[in-house]
């Protein structure tokens, strides 16, 4: 099956609190999105690799990247997550299926790739998570509202695949409906469409702080 990957590296790392952006740090003499978009330019099923980057770091990852014969385009990003994806999923040309997978999480393993093309043979939007490990309550001012059920929650990764069509639907209701969302299942969820799990790897972490940076040395260095 081949597919397209729409990769947002458009941020601005600001809970990492280097002074600039993530993905831009160097891990194992490269920076983190070098290992992000190597994933995919090694999966011989992924036949383009689109990014969204701000303006003024689009010359910057051009040359970072430019050893990857896969990637497309780097875009300008917008302010939110979702407003940089729509950037460059626009210029996707390969339209049967799409992935988007953050420029964060430069662990994503072939295992759970390959859990994600398998059922998106099937189906029409697949993400990927695990179960949660701790328990999870809603706090509001220092106070416990609700403690959620465990058994049935899982904290989502990417890549999220879906066919190209239904999710540039799900984005036009999106930016019609003025929806704020945090991943792209949640505007495919919104049009009422069944988005199916697979299992993803507790190791398919999404660089955030600065302690994930000490983890990502461990993971990376022993692969
Ligand atoms: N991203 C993007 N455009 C934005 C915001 C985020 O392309 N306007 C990208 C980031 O570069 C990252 C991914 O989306 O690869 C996941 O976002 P997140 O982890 O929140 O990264 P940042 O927004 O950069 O970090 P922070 O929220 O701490 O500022
Ligand atoms: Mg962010």
């Amino acid at each position: 099956m081949n597919y397209s990957v729409v990769i947002p590296a458009a941020g601005m790392g600001k809970r990492m609190k280097l002074g600039y952006n993530k993905i831009l740090h160097e891990v194992l003499g490269k920076p983190i999105i070098h290992h992000t978009v190597s994933i995919f330019e090694k999966d011989p099923d992924c036949t383009e690799i689109h990014l969204a980057a701000s303006k003024d770091e689009i010359k910057e990852l051009e040359a970072i990247l430019s050893s990857f014969k896969k990637v497309k385009g780097i875009y300008e990003g917008g302010k939110e997550r979702q407003d940089s994806i729509y950037n460059a999923l626009v210029h996707v040309e390969n339209r049967e299926f799409v992935m988007v997978h953050d420029g964060a999480r430069p662990l994503l393993d072939s295992a759970t790739l390959n859990r994600i093309k398998a059922s998106l043979k099937e189906k029409d939007a697949v993400i990927c998570g695990v179960p949660v490990k701790s328990t999870l309550k809603t706090v509001v001012d220092g106070v416990v509202t609700e403690t959620i059920d465990r058994s049935s929650t899982f904290e989502v990764h990417t890549p999220q695949a879906f066919c190209y069509n239904l999710l540039m639907d799900a984005y036009r209701n999106a930016r019609e409906k003025n929806l704020v969302v945090t991943d792209d299942s949640m505007m495919v969820e919104a049009l009422g469409e069944k988005v199916h799990v697979v299992l993803s790897n507790y190791n398919n972490i999404k660089v955030t702080t600065r302690e994930d940076l000490a983890v990502l040395n461990i993971l990376l260095g022993s692969e």
